[in-house]
């Protein structure tokens, strides 16, 4: 099973318009609602992979209800932990005559120590069963450094390899405990070292966190792929050009196709290019839906590989 960690998810709710005008009452379509945030997005793709996941959701207020009322509706093994402030929301605009997407996301919740202990205590108690452990998306800042080494400390005690996909710096943290894998996109890793994303020499980024304690690293690079560093393997994979929908959800639906591919036993860089093509594929819905897995596999025919 794979164990993710969710310290603030989402409601996501998206709606498409015409044009958008302001001032006036816009005829509007509810194209999604439903729970979202890193490790939420993860579990819900694995659980329509068929691949054995629980999540882990730090949920408050009325949208936290939702938040967990929603992943028992889709089927997805849930664990909430109840916080007092309330679980932000996400609003999705989409306008069909430009494809213009806007994001509108409320502020994180704070949380207090006895709340993220309680989210470390959850994780010991589900990790004996987990293949994984994956701590995914935005982390409040209320949280210190000390969160993100506890789920590490508590991984590594139940031998279990741990996965990050995070920010700022909760990702700073992270890389320090040594961790399996980390999945950082450009801007991400940009903010990490300290430039702005468009002066990244992001292949020698990726080294620097492998030498630096991460086993693998995996860069996403938005329409240009990914860039795969880990003992032996530094490698670029290519994505072909697609008809792009949404990028909703299309870093969470990679790693989830990333961590497919390490169960099947693939080699990280296959894993990678796995996980690559689920990314592409999930930008040809809107919303982040899943993709067919002829498109998945077409994509993933496509790509080139470019080792370095
Ligand atoms: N325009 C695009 N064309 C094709 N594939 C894309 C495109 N944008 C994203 N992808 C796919 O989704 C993956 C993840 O995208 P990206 O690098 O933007 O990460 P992200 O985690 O969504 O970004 P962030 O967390 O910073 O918003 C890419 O590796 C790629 O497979
Ligand atoms: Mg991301």
């Amino acid at each position: 099973m794979i164990l993710t960690v969710t310290p603030s998810p989402t409601i996501d709710i998206s709606v498409e318009v015409d044009h958008l005008e302001r001032d006036h009452k816009l005829p509007a379509q509810l194209s999604t609602f439903q729970p979202g945030g890193g490790g939420v997005n993860v579990s819900r793709v694995l659980h329509r992979l068929d691949v054995a996941t629980a999540a882990i959701v730090a949920v408050g207020g009325t949208p936290g209800d939702v938040v967990t009322s929603r992943l028992v509706e889709a089927g997805v093994d849930v664990v909430p932990v109840p916080i007092a402030a309330s679980t932000r929301w996400v609003e999705l605009l989409h306008e069909r005559a430009t494809g213009a997407e806007y994001r509108l996301v409320t502020s994180t919740p704070t949380l207090t120590t006895d709340e993220w202990h309680a989210i470390v205590a959850a994780v010991e108690a589900r990790a004996a069963d987990a293949t994984f452990i994956v701590l995914s998306g935005g982390i409040p800042p209320s949280l210190p450094p000390d969160f993100v080494h506890e789920v590490a400390r508590v991984s590594s005690a139940a031998g279990v390899p741990f996965v990050v996909d995070t920010s700022g710096p909760s990702l700073a943290a992270a890389v320090e405990t040594g961790p399996h894998l980390v999945k950082p996109s450009r801007n991400e890793l940009a903010a990490l070292m300290g430039v702005a994303p468009d002066e990244l020499d992001h292949e020698a980024a990726a080294r620097q966190l492998v030498e630096r304690g991460a086993r693998t690293v995996v860069v996403s690079l938005g329409p240009e792929g990914a860039f795969v560093a880990s003992d032996g393997v530094a490698a670029h994979i290519t994505t072909p050009p697609i008809d792009m929908v949404s990028t909703v959800g299309a870093g969470d639906t990679m790693l989830a196709g990333l961590l497919v591919g390490l169960t099947e036993g693939r080699s990280v860089l296959e894993a990678a290019r796995h996980g690559v093509a689920h990314g592409s594929a999930t930008c040809l819905t809107p919303g982040g839906e899943p993709a067919e897995a002829a498109e998945v596999a077409r994509l993933e025919a496509a790509q080139v590989v470019l080792t370095s």
